[in-house]
C-alpha cells in the first residue's frame, strides 16, 4: 500500500488535499453528493491535525470558455460547507499571485477551495498534460500533499500526479478504503466469483474483460458488450450499439474462444428501432431484424443469470444491461440488482454508470461496497495499478524529501 495519511506527520501544516468532487449537476443541483461525502474522513482528519487545507478538484470537461461557467466548484463549495458545517472559502482563481497570496494568509483549520484544476486546461491544456509549471505552482501552496481523489487517479494530470513529484505525498482514506476493498472483495475474491458487465462500449473495458475472465467462473454479459460478442459469433444485431474496431473485434473472438465455459450471453431481449420510437418488442436473439436496436436484456436471460447469481459468493457489477434511463428498457438491470442483492453473495459495484444505476434503483444501501470510480477502478482491477500514485512512496520505504 502507498504511504497513508495515518502514516504521515501534517500536524500543523499546510495541506494540499487532490478530491474527486465531479459530480453529477442538473440546472445547478447537485444530483448526487457521495464523492463529496466520501472525502469527508479526510478533511476531517485535516483539521483535527490543525491544517490548512487548500483544496483541488476538477470538475466537468473544460474545452471553451463556455465550458467555464458550467463547471466552476462555487457550488459543490457551498454543499461541502453544509457537510463540514464550517466555512469553506472559495477561490475564483487557481493560478497566480493573488492565489499564493490568499494562501499565505490562511489560518489553521481554514479550508480553501481553488477553482476547477480544469480550468488550466483551455487553452492549453496544463493540467491534463501534466504541465510542470503548473505542477509546481500548486505544490508551492503546501507542505505536503494528500491524493484523496481515487476515481481521477487514472489521470497522470498536474493535480493528481504533479504535484507528488515536489512534495512529500500520501493518499487519504477514500483512496486507502476503495484500494483496499477492491483488492479484498475482487482481486482475492471468494468463490465463484461472478462478473457481470454491461454499458455500451467494450472498447474500453476489454482488458478488464481479459484480465478478470481467468479469476472468474463466470461473465455475464449485457448491453454493447454482449452485442459485440454476439456479432462476433454470426448472430444478426441489427442497428444495435457494438464496437467496429478490428482489433477488439479480433479480441472478443479470442476470449469467446478461450473462455467459452465462463461467457454467458442474453438468449433473448427488448428491441426498439431506430425508426419508431413507439416501437418495443420481446425477441429471441435469433429474430433480431435490421431496424431492431438492442436496448434490454429479457426473462428467459434473466432466470439463466439468476441460476448462477443465487449460486455465486462474489459479484463485481460493472455497467448496466439496458437503457435503464427509459421504463420500458429498464427491466433488465433493475431485476438483475434485485437478483444480486437477494443472493448471499459479496456485491461490488464499480465503473461508470453502474453506481447512479444502483443508486437511483434504491439498491445503494444493499450492495456490499460500491466503488467512487469509473475509469479509475476499471484501470485499477485490470492493471492493479494507478498511474496518478506512481510517484508516492511504498508505506515501508523512507521518505527522502522533507519539509
Ligand atoms: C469520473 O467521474 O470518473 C472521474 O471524475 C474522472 O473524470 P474524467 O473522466 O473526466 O477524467
Amino acid at each position: 500500500m502507498k504511504k497513508c495519511l495515518q502514516n504521515m506527520n501534517v500536524r500543523n501544516k499546510r495541506v494540499v488535499l487532490r478530491v474527486d468532487y465531479n459530480v453529477p449537476m442538473q440546472n445547478g443541483l447537485i444530483l448526487d453528493d457521495s464523492k463529496i461525502r466520501e472525502t469527508l474522513e479526510t478533511i476531517f482528519y485535516l483539521l483535527n491535525e490543525n491544517c490548512r487545507i487548500v483544496l483541488l478538484s476538477h470538475f466537468g470537461k473544460i474545452r471553451n470558455e463556455n465550458d467555464k461557467t458550467k463547471y466552476s466548484l462555487e457550488k459543490v463549495t457551498e454543499r461541502l460547507k453544509e457537510l463540514v458545517g464550517e466555512e469553506v472559502y472559495f477561490s475564483k482563481i487557481n493560478f497566480g499571485p493573488e492565489v499564493s497570496k490568499r494562501v499565505g494568509l490562511m489560518k489553521p483549520r481554514e479550508i480553501l477551495m481553488l477553482e476547477n484544476t480544469r480550468f488550466m486546461d483551455y487553452p492549453n491544456k496544463l493540467e491534463s498534460k501534466c504541465d510542470s509549471q503548473l505542477s509546481l505552482f500548486w505544490a508551492s501552496l503546501g507542505d505536503v500533499f494528500v491524493n484523496d481523489a481515487f476515481a481521477s487517479s487514472h489521470r497522470k494530470h498536474a493535480s493528481t500526479y504533479g504535484i507528488s513529484l515536489y512534495l512529500p505525498s500520501c493518499i487519504g482514506f477514500l483512496m486507502q478504503k476503495e484500494i483496499g476493498a477492491l483488492d479484498r472483495l475482487v482481486v482475492h475474491a471468494i468463490h465463484p466469483f461472478t462478473v457481470i458487465m454491461g454499458g455500451a462500449k467494450i472498447d474500453d473495458k476489454i482488458s478488464l474483460i481479459e484480465s478478470l475472465l481467468p479469476k472468474c467462473e463466470h461473465l455475464l454479459c449485457g448491453g454493447g458488450i454482449a452485442n459485440t460478442c454476439l456479432s462476433a459469433l454470426g448472430f444478426k444485431v441489427g442497428e444495435s450499439i457494438i464496437s467496429l474496431n478490428p482489433e477488439i473485434i479480433e479480441r472478443v473472438k479470442k476470449i469467446l474462444l478461450e473462455y467459452k465455459d465462463k461467457i454467458m450471453l442474453p438468449v433473448d431481449v427488448i428491441v426498439g428501432s431506430t425508426y419508431d420510437k413507439n416501437y418495443v418488442k420481446y425477441k429471441l436473439i435469433n429474430e433480431i431484424d435490421d431496424n431492431d436496436v438492442i436496448l434490454d436484456i429479457g426473462s428467459r436471460t434473466l432466470q439463466k443469470y439468476k441460476a448462477v447469481i443465487d449460486n455465486s459468493q462474489t459479484i463485481f457489477l460493472n455497467g448496466t444491461v439496458g437503457r435503464y434511463e427509459d421504463v420500458r428498457f429498464a427491466n433488465g438491470t433493475k431485476e438483475l440488482l434485485n437478483m444480486i442483492t437477494s443472493s448471499k453473495a459479496v456485491s461490488v459495484c464499480g465503473g461508470g454508470d453502474s453506481a447512479s444505476s444502483v443508486r437511483n434503483f434504491g439498491y445503494g444501501e444493499k450492495f456490499t461496497y460500491i466503488s467512487s470510480g469509473g475509469g479509475a477502478t476499471l484501470d485499477y482491477l485490470a492493471t492493479g495499478h494507478l498511474v496518478a500514485l506512481e510517484a508516492i512512496r511504498e508505506e515501508n520505504t523512507i521518505e527522502t524529501l522533507d519539509m
